[in-house]
């Protein structure tokens, strides 16, 4: 590890578990002792190496099963680029199929997280493939895109499972709402198309005026649905759901590649800048 991300790790830890499986599921233990599901990602993307892909894979395998020996609340939350999209789409869907079974067999679910705009196609299409088999399985749609009201409709018609969120690749304005307000009327407007026709969906947004919305259409209406946030991010706002009663998940980055993961969310919001530079200082 260089200096720089020797430097950045103690902040870090905000929103990641750890290096290695174990502070995963250590993580998982903490937030259901605190009311919360969990759900882990393994930290991994992009990958154009055969073998690394497989050991990818593999711990996805061995975290279903540690989950399952630990009897934790958790289900795994995987990027396709982990499992070889980027140079083997059918290895890529027999992965998935290994995973999703994997999960049924131990009673989890199984998310598929969404990528840059360039993979949405092939993400939606071999999410579609897994849900023809397997009914445990669901996947995330960006408000950022403006094509994801189309997609939507596709999924809604499959009986598909969707986690709603913003979006967080740097996109085209052709591809996706340049503006904040822009795609926070997206949100909504998804959201509304996913509590009148969608079931187990996860609103995973840390936006209070969207989650203040959900709960009053939620009030009205029978869906079955929850909220899921980031781990380290608006913990107190979860405690609140939680004890008003509605399903949260926090969504637990681990792994080695916990470094772009992090940069990421410190982008995200200025006042991590700031704790940055404290740390630096
Ligand atoms: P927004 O960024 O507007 O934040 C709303 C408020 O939340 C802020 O005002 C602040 O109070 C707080 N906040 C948000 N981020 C913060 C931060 N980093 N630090 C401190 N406070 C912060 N994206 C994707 O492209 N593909 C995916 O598969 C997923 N998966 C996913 C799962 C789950 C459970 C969540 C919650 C999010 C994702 N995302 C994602 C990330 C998502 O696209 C988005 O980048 C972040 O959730 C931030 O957007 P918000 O909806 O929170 O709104």
């Amino acid at each position: 590890m260089g200096l720089r991300q020797d430097l950045v790790y103690p902040i870090a830890r905000r929103w990641i578990a750890g290096k290695d499986l174990s502070a995963g599921l250590a993580a998982a233990a903490d937030a259901n002792r605190r009311g919360l599901s969990a759900l882990l990602n393994y930290l991994g993307e992009d990958l154009t190496e055969p073998g690394v892909a497989e050991e990818q894979t593999n711990e996805y395998l061995a975290l279903q099963k540690a989950i399952s020996d630990a009897t934790a609340d958790a289900s795994v939350s995987v990027k396709l680029t982990q499992l070889g999209l980027l140079f083997d789409e059918a290895l890529t869907l027999e992965r998935l199929e290994t995973l999703a079974s994997g999960a049924s067999i131990l009673g989890q679910a199984l998310w598929v997280d969404m990528e840059g705009s360039k993979l949405t196609d092939k993400t939606l299409e071999l999410y579609l493939r897994l849900l023809e088999k397997h009914s445990n399985v669901g996947v995330a749609l960006q408000a950022y895109l403006r094509r994801s009201e189309k997609d939507l409709s596709i999924l809604l018609d499959r009986g598909a499972k969707v986690r709603l969120v913003k979006g967080a690749y740097r996109e085209d304005r052709q591809v996706a709402f340049p503006s904040r307000q822009q795609v926070s009327e997206n949100y909504s407007r998804l959201m509304r198309l996913l509590f009148d026709r969608g079931e187990g969906f996860t609103i995973a947004t840390h936006d209070s005026r969207l989650i203040d919305e959900a709960r009053q259409i939620s009030a009205s209406r029978g869906a079955k649905f929850g909220f899921a946030m980031l781990r380290g991010i608006r913990d107190e706002l979860k405690a609140e759901l939680v004890s008003s009663g509605y399903r949260v998940t926090d969504y637990i980055p681990y792994g080695d590649q916990w470094y772009p993961y992090s940069v990421r969310r410190m982008k995200e919001h200025p006042s991590n800048v700031w704790l940055l530079l404290r740390s630096l200082f």
